[in-house]
């Protein structure tokens, strides 16, 4: 016996609004976080110039960046479209995801000169009052220890030449009046600090 039709398209609406109202599943969860590895590595360590490794990033510190990205608050051309329709409880899980991957940096050649000059700025500057002595960040401050050289460099003269739209105005106080070398420096400092 075959059932109406109107049944059909009842139990379809019903069936549709059960999974809208769903918490993200584990298998939505790996869907999304598919497109993330293209960019962003395996495991969240990046293998790519300017993009950022996510893997050990504070999980607070990740779920305010999707949150602004996906606003569109922070631009990110790449990702733009990427979190259209992502919900709150999906955008957590993400940071929840990353928080917990180990970060496994692969810097290029240690330079000792560059990097001393880099430990004394930063600690002249006191970096480690917010994002920890260990650089490791906590709550809405990024870690620093082991990033990528050139991901830090870029978002350190962005912050400095105010290109850093829709991200914390505090780290352009932080930086002002920086040379450029010492920025470098400070870049390879951290790349290479090993932290747990
Ligand atoms: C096409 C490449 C691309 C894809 C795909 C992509 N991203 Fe990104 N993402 C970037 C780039 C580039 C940046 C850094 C932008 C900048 O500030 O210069 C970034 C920055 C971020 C940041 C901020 C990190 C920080 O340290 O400031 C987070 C968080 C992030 N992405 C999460 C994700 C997640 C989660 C996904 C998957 C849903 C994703 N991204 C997909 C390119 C991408
Ligand atoms: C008063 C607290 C504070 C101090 C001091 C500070 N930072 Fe930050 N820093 C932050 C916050 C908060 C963010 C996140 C900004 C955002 O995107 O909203 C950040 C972001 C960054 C980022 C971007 C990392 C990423 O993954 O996107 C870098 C690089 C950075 N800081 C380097 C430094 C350096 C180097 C110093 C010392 C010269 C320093 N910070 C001093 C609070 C601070």
């Amino acid at each position: 016996m075959t059932r109406p039709t109107w049944t059909r398209s009842a139990t379809a609406l019903l069936a549709l609004s059960c999974w809208a109202g769903a918490p993200a599943s584990a298998q939505d969860l790996a869907a999304r976080l598919q497109s993330c590895v293209a960019c962003h590595g395996m495991g969240g360590n990046s293998t790519l110039p300017n993009i950022p490794s996510l893997a050990a990033q504070p999980r607070v510190f990740i779920e305010n960046q999707l949150v602004m990205i996906r606003e569109g608050l922070r631009e990110i051309p790449a990702m733009k479209g990427q979190l259209d329709g992502v919900s709150d409880a999906e955008l957590s899980a993400m940071a929840r995801h990353f928080a917990a991957l180990p970060l496994k940096p692969a810097p290029a050649a240690k330079n000792d000169a560059l990097f001393a000059q880099g430990q004394k700025v930063s600690e002249a500057s006191r970096c480690g009052s917010c994002h920890l002595p260990s650089y490791v960040g906590r709550e809405q401050m990024p870690r620093l220890a082991g990033q990528r050289e050139d991901y830090l460099l870029h978002s350190m003269r962005q912050f400095q030449n105010n290109q850093a739209t829709g991200r914390d105005t505090i780290m352009a106080a932080s930086l002002y009046g920086i040379a450029d070398a010492d920025l470098r420096a400070m870049a390879h400092f951290l790349a290479h600090t090993t932290a747990p």
